[in-house]
């Protein structure tokens, strides 16, 4: 065998034996190798850079196991859940909670909005979220807005924000999270907070004028 073909055996051979934990951990290097690279700025900037860095390779440490438990709040409801790895947030709540409301419309590249979930007070995109990043983590869902009671869930029915109704739960918690944050949103803050949701029934007129009546029913509930 010539010195060249043996050494792209070994190469190849080396690929085919890396462990994902492997792959994870020279994945954590080279995200940490970039972050590190663009710590050029302001002192206030490499600070931020390095507690990313932190938590990147802290994710990744955590990630790198075959399988990790978690604990979470879903819909404060307490949850203790083995996780795979490669395993979203989305697959986790829909398959191992039975909470069905985060869906799947672009095949999981973060380009519909159709899976958002609030988590930590924030709407995030489930099919972009890994799993083993949530330990601790506080979900809140559409079934949990929808058992609050939350009006958002009369104005979208009083409004008929929704005709075939898949898009809808990532449009209510992108919604109750804009709300929970800005409880007097202007339109055009409520157009901003839903421009990441896509909706094929295309009822994208009502949703304004959905999400802004329930911050009125909420404002009265205050006073
Ligand atoms: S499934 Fe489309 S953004 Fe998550
Ligand atoms: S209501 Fe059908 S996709 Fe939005």
């Amino acid at each position: 065998m010539s010195e060249k073909k043996g050494k792209e055996e070994k190469t190849k051979k080396g690929f085919g034996n890396l462990s994902r934990r492997d792959f994870l951990k020279d994945a954590g290097l080279v995200i940490g190798g970039t972050t590190v690279g663009s710590m050029a700025f302001t002192s206030g900037a490499q600070a931020q850079h390095k507690s990313e860095a932190d938590k990147t390779s802290e994710t990744l440490a955590q990630c790198s196991e075959d399988t990790i438990t978690i604990e979470l709040t879903v819909n404060g409801g307490k949850y203790r859940l083995r996780v795979e790895p490669n395993w979203s947030l989305r697959q986790l709540l829909r398959d191992e909670t039975g909470l069905t409301s985060p869906k799947d419309w672009c095949g999981g590249v973060g380009a519909c909005g159709s899976c958002t979930v609030i988590m930590n007070g924030r709407p995030v995109l489930s099919c972009l979220t890994l799993a083993c990043e949530c330990d601790g983590a506080v979900i809140e869902t559409a079934e949990g807005i929808a058992k609050e009671k939350h009006p958002i869930i009369d104005s979208y029915i009083k409004w008929n924000a929704f005709q075939c109704g898949y898009c809808t739960p990532g449009f209510v918690t992108s919604a109750k999270a804009l709300l929970d944050r800005n409880p007097d949103p202007t339109e055009a803050d409520v157009r901003d907070a839903l421009g990441g949701n896509l909706c094929r029934c295309g009822t994208y007129q009502q949703h304004p004028k959905a999400v802004l009546e329930a911050a009125q029913v909420l404002k009265g509930a205050k006073s």
